[in-house]
Order: C-alpha cells, then sequence, then structure tokens
C-alpha cells in the first residue's frame, strides 16, 4: 500500500487540528514517517490549574485521533491505530498506520463530512426536544467507542447544575485558575488558538445552563443577560474500563465520535465540564459498579443562532519534522 502523500498527510492533519480541545489549546504535534502519522502531546499546552492530571488534555488528543484515523480512511486507507505505543514515552500517545486498502462505509463517510462543520455553541437553544431516535444514534456512537452517554432526567440535572455552580464558585477567586482563562481567551482575530471571545455564549441571567464564565475579570453590571432554554437537555459520558491515560484517549474519541454525529443530526452542542475538575465533586458522579467512569458532561439542542468556527493552527505548524520532543520520557500524568 502506498505511503500517504504529502498532500493527504497535510489533509489528514488538519482534519485531525480541527477536534474539540480544552480552551482550544490543541496539545498535539503529529509527527508523519513513511507509513504512519505519530501524535504527540504538546506539554507546554497543558493546563496545570484546570486538569492536574491532564485528563481533558488526553480527552483532547483522543478527540484529535479519531478524526486522523477518519481522515486517513478517506484516502483509501485502513487505519491501524496502537494507542500509547511505547512504553515508558507518555508523550507519544498514538500512532496510525496504514494498514491496506479500505472503504469507508456511509456512515464514516458522514462523520468525516461532520469534521468540518463540528463546534461548540454556547449561546441559548430553542426550547425544541431532542427526538428520542436522535438521542438513540447519539448513545449508539458512544458505545461503538466503548462509552456509555446516559442522557439524564430533571433530578440528575439539577444535581449536574448544583455541581457546576459549586465548581464555578470554587474557581471564582482561583487566581491560577483566572490566570489560565486570562491566556487561553482572546480578542485577537489573528490568534490561532485559544477561546475567541466571539465564540462566548451571552450572560445566562436566570443559571439554568451551566455555561463556563471564560471572562470571570470582565464586569457583567450593564450586560444584558438571556434567558436560555428551561430545561436543557443533558448528557453524561462515561468511558467503560479503567480510568488511567488510555481510558481517557479512548474517552475522547468517544466524545469526538458523538459530537460528530451531533453534528449529523443538526445539533448544537456545548460541554460543560467543570464539576469533573474537582475530584470529590467527580466521586459523587461515580458509578458505584467501578465499570464506568464519567468523562465529559453535555449539552445538546437545536441553535436559535450559529456561531462561528473557532481557529486552528495551520497543519504546518503541528507537524514534527524528526522527533519532536527529548527522547527522555516525560510523565504526562
Ligand atoms: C475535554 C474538553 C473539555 C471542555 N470543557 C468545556 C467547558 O467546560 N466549557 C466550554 O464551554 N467548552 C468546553 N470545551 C470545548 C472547548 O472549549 C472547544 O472545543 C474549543 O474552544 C474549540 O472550539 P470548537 O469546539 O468550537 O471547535 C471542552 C472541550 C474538551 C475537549
Amino acid at each position: 500500500m502506498a505511503p500517504l502523500t504529502e498532500q493527504e498527510v497535510l489533509t489528514c492533519v488538519e482534519a485531525a487540528g480541527r477536534a474539540p480541545s480544552i480552551h482550544n489549546t490543541q496539545p498535539w504535534l503529529f509527527l508523519p514517517e513513511g507509513d504512519r502519522i505519530e501524535v504527540h502531546a504538546d506539554p507546554s499546552r497543558r493546563l496545570p490549574s484546570v486538569d492536574p492530571q491532564g485528563r481533558a488534555l488526553h480527552l483532547s488528543l483522543g478527540a484529535a485521533v479519531l478524526n486522523l484515523c477518519l481522515a486517513v480512511a478517506a484516502t483509501g486507507r485502513r487505519p491501524f491505530l496502537d494507542l500509547l505505543p511505547t512504553p515508558g514515552d507518555t508523550r507519544h500517545v498514538a500512532t496510525v498506520t496504514v494498514d491496506g486498502p479500505y472503504t469507508m462505509d456511509d456512515d464514516e463517510r458522514g462523520l468525516y463530512a461532520a469534521i468540518g462543520e463540528r463546534r461548540t455553541n454556547r449561546h441559548p437553544f430553542l426550547d425544541t426536544p431532542v427526538p428520542p431516535e436522535a438521542s438513540r444514534r447519539l448513545e449508539e456512537a458512544a458505545l461503538l467507542q466503548g462509552a456509555v452517554l446516559k442522557f439524564v432526567g430533571a433530578p440528575e440535572r439539577e444535581l449536574l447544575l448544583g455541581l457546576a455552580r459549586t465548581a464555578d464558585e470554587r474557581k471564582r477567586d482561583d487566581a491560577a485558575y483566572r490566570a489560565e482563562l486570562r491566556n487561553w481567551t482572546t480578542d485577537d482575530p489573528y490568534r490561532e488558538d485559544g477561546v475567541p471571545l466571539d465564540a462566548l455564549g451571552p450572560w445566562n441571567e436566570d443559571d439554568t445552563v451551566p455555561i463556563r464564565d471564560f471572562t470571570p475579570d470582565l464586569e457583567r453590571s450593564g450586560t444584558p443577560g438571556r434567558e436560555f432554554e428551561s430545561e436543557p437537555v443533558i448528557a453524561v459520558l462515561s468511558i467503560i474500563g479503567q480510568d488511567t491515560p488510555a481510558d481517557w484517549l479512548r474517552a475522547g474519541q468517544a466524545l469526538e465520535r458523538v459530537l460528530l454525529e451531533a453534528t449529523r443530526l443538526g445539533l448544537a452542542i456545548s460541554l460543560f465540564t467543570q464539576p469533573l475538575e474537582h475530584s470529590d465533586l467527580r466521586a459523587l458522579l461515580a458509578d458505584p459498579t467501578g465499570r464506568t467512569h464519567v468523562q465529559a458532561i453535555l449539552r445538546f439542542g437545536y441553535a436559535a443562532e450559529t456561531t462561528p468556527l473557532t481557529a486552528r493552527r495551520p497543519a504546518e505548524e503541528v507537524i514534527a519534522h524528526g522527533r519532536p520532543l527529548p527522547l527522555r520520557p516525560t510523565r504526562l500524568g
């Protein structure tokens, strides 16, 4: 099987880089070599305050890995995925090897086409319910990647909203958390990472939806708030297995598959992961059987207004030629 051409590598890396990542940090580097593309974590893009364990970093990398596999498949080659392939080198998170010819099915083609459309929408959603058939498809998308997506009823929703409020309150006076947010939000139209101010939604007046406050330093008084949907549709994504970096990478793939499926279904999505950033709050959501581990909380709905795509660093900038990092193994977790 012919190795990927230079243009195909660029296309694949560009698709991988469209993945969602915590605060749009894009914590990845790609190393194309012969018939494979290695994916490495970029530790300079870690968020020590919000993500001390590196769990969100691995979820972001896992999402990029799913896109990369879909993009390799779209070239007509079978992607063979190996997670954490180098023992002792935790930065080398995945290798995708080209493994013979491949024809995508309609489902995969649809997911691949959704990569360039998917985005986070932090605006109010319409009060239109998500049909059961759509939630079933999203649950199936998660299961196909070894995860469980559970839509919650009213009591659990109230619990999640309460936990998000508690998490927000705890972080409000955390100088390191605020500094991280300042570093990773931007009003610079030329910046290619970070969360741009125009991707942030309006202030949620009645506090029914736990949108993360990305700009706690900006004065709110005088800014008109907006009403959000009264009964947000919320689901919890949990990975089946353990709670290790390899599981977080698998969870990232599941997260991205759910997000791409939702995009295909015409649904808008936002994430709120604040409750999972405190181990005691996350523990309150733990599966008593220990079979699954909660990794993300998502909100689905129909967009009243669309939001712009956020910027990404160009493929050439995230491709490392030669070894991207010192060979000395470094622990990320
Ligand atoms: C692990 C993870 C956690 C995230 N947590 C939040 C969150 O708590 N609040 C939020 O508004 N967005 C969250 N996001 C979405 C990112 O901010 C978003 O993906 C990034 O800014 C890029 O924008 P895009 O999704 O529109 O491409 C999260 C994304 C990932 C991968």
